[in-house]
């Protein structure tokens, strides 16, 4: 078969058949599609879309690209249950519903992404804890959920390698933002984890990757569909990415702010609205809990009890991070070098959510090509909500880089990216629908 009559045909708009995308596939796992036909593809593929079953051959083809776990014989005495979102800017919740859906009774061998177009991923935060090994062995890794709940990793070789290869390309190649690609991508891993459920983080507005609130609905219809398929329980949760999640976007930042929720500290509202919805999502379609509102309380329950910051103290240690984490946070995160206050007048009325999320690759938090490094001190703290009156007192936020230079461009990619009016914008809820 000759990989230019696949991208050919694509090209045309035409649909592949099941030998042709397992070939896609298996050249992507084995490496033997060289990146550039690879992005040509999966261009055509964002161009010319896929139909419902072309996009489930591929999500389950990559699905089984490599090893599939599973847990029937692990002896565990709860369901195994992920959340996965599907992508936004100051996104952290995964430190924070990891540790309290353990703590609640599930398993959650989760099994995150790195940073994709212009949102964060879960896998670079993760790493912003020195020691902490976001690619253990297989045995480390059963061993953590088995023993704590909760294990947050990054892709391996192992699991759904194909997906791992065309995520680095799509990246780097402006083809994230295609419902058969996300669903295919997010899919195959969840379902190479071998989980019971799924619940989706569906996210809507300016730093999502869909362009229309529509079209997010259909992403997560798609998600929900070909789940379906794959035999994994999933529903989604829409939240709203018209704004930063939280009060930081950026490695450490975003780490610095997860522990200051787990201690009780600060719980930013509408971030803790996505955990706690999300959590409480987990909760029920594993039928731990059969109510909605009793979910809810147990989540925060788990949260003000401490025992959420116990198991993430749990899984960092397991993990090879330090011990006392939660507790010492501070004394172990990278300090970026330079900070500097962004100030503005009038209230924040709107945020091109992208661009703060472009601005961050700007800063090294993010990359621009295949493998690059990255400056995981970097990025945005303070961030103030959409409505909040901006004063000399009050900054849009406070910028944090390797270079006064870097900062100034910070600065201004910031000022670029935010409304401001006279009147106070009117509120909008941060969940917006559920789908199941
Ligand atoms: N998250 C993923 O894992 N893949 C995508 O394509 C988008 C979000």
């Amino acid at each position: 078969m000759l990989f230019t009559d696949i991208i050919r045909a694509k090209r045309d708009g035409g649909e592949l058949s099941p030998e042709q995308i397992r070939f896609f596939v298996n050249g992507l796992a084995d490496e033997s599609l060289p990146a550039e036909q690879v992005s040509s593809l999966a261009m055509a593929v964002f161009l010319n879309g896929m139909t419902f079953e072309e996009a489930a051959t591929l999500t389950i083809g990559m699905s089984q690209s490599g090893a599939v776990l599973d847990w029937s014989d692990a002896g565990l005495d709860g369901p195994v249950v992920d959340k996965h979102s599907t992508g936004g800017v100051g996104d952290k919740v995964s430190f924070l519903l990891a540790p309290i859906a353990a703590a609640c009774g599930c398993y959650v061998p989760m099994i995150s992404g790195r940073g994709l177009g212009h949102t964060g991923g879960t896998t670079d935060k993760a790493e912003a804890i020195p020691g902490y090994n976001t690619a253990p062995d297989f045995e480390t890794f059963k061993r953590t959920v088995k023993s704590v709940g909760c294990a947050v990793i990054g892709q391996t070789a192992d699991l759904a390698p194909a997906d791992r290869r065309l995520y680095a390309i799509r990246d780097v190649t402006a083809t994230v933002e295609s419902i058969p690609l996300i669903t295919a991508s997010i899919l195959s891993k969840k379902i190479a984890a071998g989980l019971d459920a799924l619940v989706m983080d569906v996210k809507v507005g300016t730093g999502a990757f869909m362009p229309t609130y529509e079209k997010s609905v259909e992403l997560a219809q798609s998600i929900i569909a070909t789940a379906a398929k794959a035999d994994l329980r999933t529903s989604a949760v829409l939240t709203d990415m018209n704004e930063v999640l939280g009060t930081t976007a950026g490695n450490a930042l975003e780490i610095a702010e997860s522990m200051a929720y787990l201690r009780n500290d600060r719980r930013d509202s509408r971030l803790d609205d996505v955990v706690m919805a999300l959590c409480a999502e987990m909760l029920v379609i594993t039928g731990i809990e059969d109510d909605l509102d009793r979910a809810l309380l147990r989540c925060d329950k788990a949260v003000t009890s401490g025992r959420a910051a116990e198991r993430f103290d749990q899984m960092c240690v397991a993990l090879g991070g330090p011990a006392g984490f939660v507790a010492n946070y501070e004394e172990h995160l990278a300090q970026a070098p330079v900070t500097k206050a962004v100030h503005a007048s009038g209230y924040l009325a709107a945020v091109d959510v992208r661009a703060v999320g472009n601005a961050i690759i700007e800063l090294g938090g993010g990359r621009r090509k295949v493998g690059e490094e990255l400056d995981l001190a970097v990025g945005f703290s303070d961030v103030a909500r959409i409505g909040t009156l901006l004063d000399s007192e009050t900054p849009l936020a406070v910028v944090h880089a390797a270079s006064e230079d870097d900062a100034a461009l910070a600065e201004q990619l910031l000022l670029d990216a935010c409304t401001r009016r006279e009147e106070p914008p009117a509120e909008r809820p941060v969940i917006c629908e559920r789908v199941s």
